[in-house]
């Protein structure tokens, strides 16, 4: 799988990508993370991508050439299934869209600024817009970080314990049961006496009603 990001400000990501679980999944070629400055696919001799807004509102719009110029170099190279656009009125995020992207080959992230992209970009280009949440960032960097993150995880062979990937939280459109480790008896705070009982069906059956507790009392909205 290969990972291109497309962005003003590439810095922002690099150390991210550079570190921990990311850069273990690079290391084992399960995944190559690639960063691109849409500024070095600008004509303008100041390296400018983005120009006033035709109608007169106001902010800045990332103009159409220097996204397609990149776009077309990546695809001139490797074949790609989604064309991500990072966008506070994308589809929301969640462990569905993270699960599927993580089984595609090549995904391109660019990452929105500004008030955002010229229109004519999102018709042609993107196949897909996506926001991490309801609230606007600054930059849809911290975005392509965050779904990077979520997708790269879900890679087999990127974590240790598979099963691990396999029991979070919303992995069954639930939240987690609540986890214990040792001591047993923490100043007399004590691991659920089902835990050290020995019987597996009997903690797999505990740990599904728990799930479900939690996840009717934080979260009632995900059972629907
Ligand atoms: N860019 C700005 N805000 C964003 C959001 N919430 N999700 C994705 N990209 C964004």
């Amino acid at each position: 799988m290969r990972i291109d990001i497309i962005s003003v400000l590439p810095e922002m990501i690099e150390g991210f990508v550079g570190e921990s679980i990311l850069a273990r999944a690079q290391k084992k070629g399960l995944v190559e993370i690639k960063l691109h400055n849409l500024r070095d696919y600008s004509r303008d001799k100041w390296r400018r991508v983005d120009d006033y807004p035709y109608g007169g509102s106001a902010g800045m719009v990332m103009q159409c050439e220097p996204i397609d110029r990149c776009i077309s170099a990546l695809k001139a190279e490797h074949d790609y299934d989604e064309v991500i656009y990072t966008s506070p009125d994308g589809e929301p995020f969640n462990q569905h869209i993270a699960n599927d992207l993580s089984l595609k080959g090549n995904l391109i992230i660019l990452c929105g600024h500004y008030k955002g992209i010229d229109q004519r970009v999102r018709d042609h280009l993107i196949t897909r817009e996506i926001s991490i949440g309801d609230y606007v960032l600054t930059g849809g960097e911290l975005a392509a970080a965050v779904m990077t993150d979520a997708i790269v995880r879900l890679i087999p062979g990127t974590i240790s314990d598979e099963q691990s990937a396999l029991s979070d939280c919303f992995q069954d459109d639930m939240l987690a049961a609540p986890i214990y480790t040792r001591p047993a008896d923490y100043k007399g705070w004590k691991v659920p006496d089902i835990l050290l009982s020995g019987n597996e069906a009997k903690v797999r059956q505990w740990e599904f009603e728990q799930a479900i507790e939690r996840t009717k009392r934080l979260r009632p909205d995900l059972l629907k």
